[in-house]
């Protein structure tokens, strides 16, 4: 039986994480803990909610020996944008985090899930079909977080025997909880911009290509790669995955196929731009497919037709 710890819970990734985890294993077997966001009401609903600050290891071991956790799936970290903004403490939450996570794993038993990401490639990476392995020099904070923490969680699988496991998660896409400052950030605002105002002022220019993913699909690989025959994972950490790959053009292209009176406008945020170029256009993610069946289910078209429909009712 698992009994599961998420950290993050409330940001974009844990909020419908946690309620996924909820339905298969049952919400008395799911700890929900975050920090500096308020979570939403359903996380609440049951007790199995707790402030945590992932940087402090005794509020953390407290809470794995109390609930008698056996898999984490830490998903706290800052993302791409703030991390620019501040540096150190994005090195403290997602590396400090991070070893807190793996040390109460390995010394109760835990599996990890950890989600890297694009950002964990550079500039010297291949863009088209970034293989799996291949040459990792980010020039983001985040992206050396990310790139870090991958290693780590190999380290604490070969040293310690942990059972780490992790993806390489593109830009997400969700309508429950909004993204925390990243670089993908724009598509998911131009929804909503979409629906309230028929405009949508971009800060990445019209022709920036990246890998997306919309979350049922993102929260499904979790948990699938979290259930896979171990015997069959090769890489086990920072697998990469994708489902579609588009740029802010092509994006409001499909947009203005529901709302034909939509207009996008581009003011270009110098930051985000310079990590955006320096992230792949499209990954290749034949290892995640043969060693634990990774499959899209949304491609850009169901993505934006549901995206449109979840935003109209959450904004009426
Ligand atoms: N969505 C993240 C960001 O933009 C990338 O992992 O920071």
């Amino acid at each position: 039986m698992k009994s599961i710890l998420v950290t993050g819970a409330a940001g974009q990734i844990g909020v419908e994480l946690t309620q996924a985890l909820r339905e298969k294993y049952g919400a008395g077997n799911v700890v929900a803990t975050g920090y500096n966001r308020q979570p939403l009401n359903e996380l609440k609903q049951t007790e199995l909610y707790c402030r945590l600050d992932v940087r402090d290891a005794s509020a953390l071991n407290q809470i794995v020996e109390k609930y008698h956790c056996n898999t984490i799936f830490h998903l706290a970290s800052l993302l791409s944008a703030v991390a620019e903004a501040k540096p150190l403490e994005a090195w403290d939450t997602n590396m400090n985090g991070l070893i807190n996570v793996l040390e109460v794993a390995r010394t109760h038993s835990c599996a990890v899930f950890f989600p890297s990401s694009i950002g964990a490639f550079g500039p010297e990476t291949t863009g088209l079909n970034t293989p799996q392995d291949t040459i990792q020099r980010p020039k983001s904070l985040y992206g050396i977080t990310k790139v870090s923490g991958e290693l780590l969680c190999d380290y604490y699988f070969h040293r310690y025997g942990v059972d780490t496991r992790g993806l390489r998660y593109p830009g997400l896409i969700s309508n429950k909880a909004l993204p925390g400052g990243g670089t993908t950030d724009y598509a998911v605002d131009i929804f909503y911009a979409a629906v309230k105002n028929r405009h949508y002022d971009c800060f990445l220019r019209a022709d920036t290509q990246l890998d997306m993913m919309y979350m049922p699909d993102a929260v499904n690989a979790a948990i699938t790669l979290m259930e896979a025959d171990s015997a069959r994972l090769k890489h086990r950490n920072a697998f990469n995955i994708t489902a579609m790959s588009f740029t802010p053009e092509q994006l409001a292209a499909e947009i203005q196929k529901h709302l034909p009176d939509f207009k996008i406008s581009y003011r270009i945020d110098p930051v985000r731009q310079a990590i955006a170029d320096s992230w792949p256009r499209h990954m290749d993610d034949s290892a995640a497919r043969a060693e634990w069946g990774w499959e899209a289910k949304y491609d850009k078209a169901t993505m934006v037709k549901d995206m449109l429909e979840q935003v109209t009712v959450k904004l009426n």
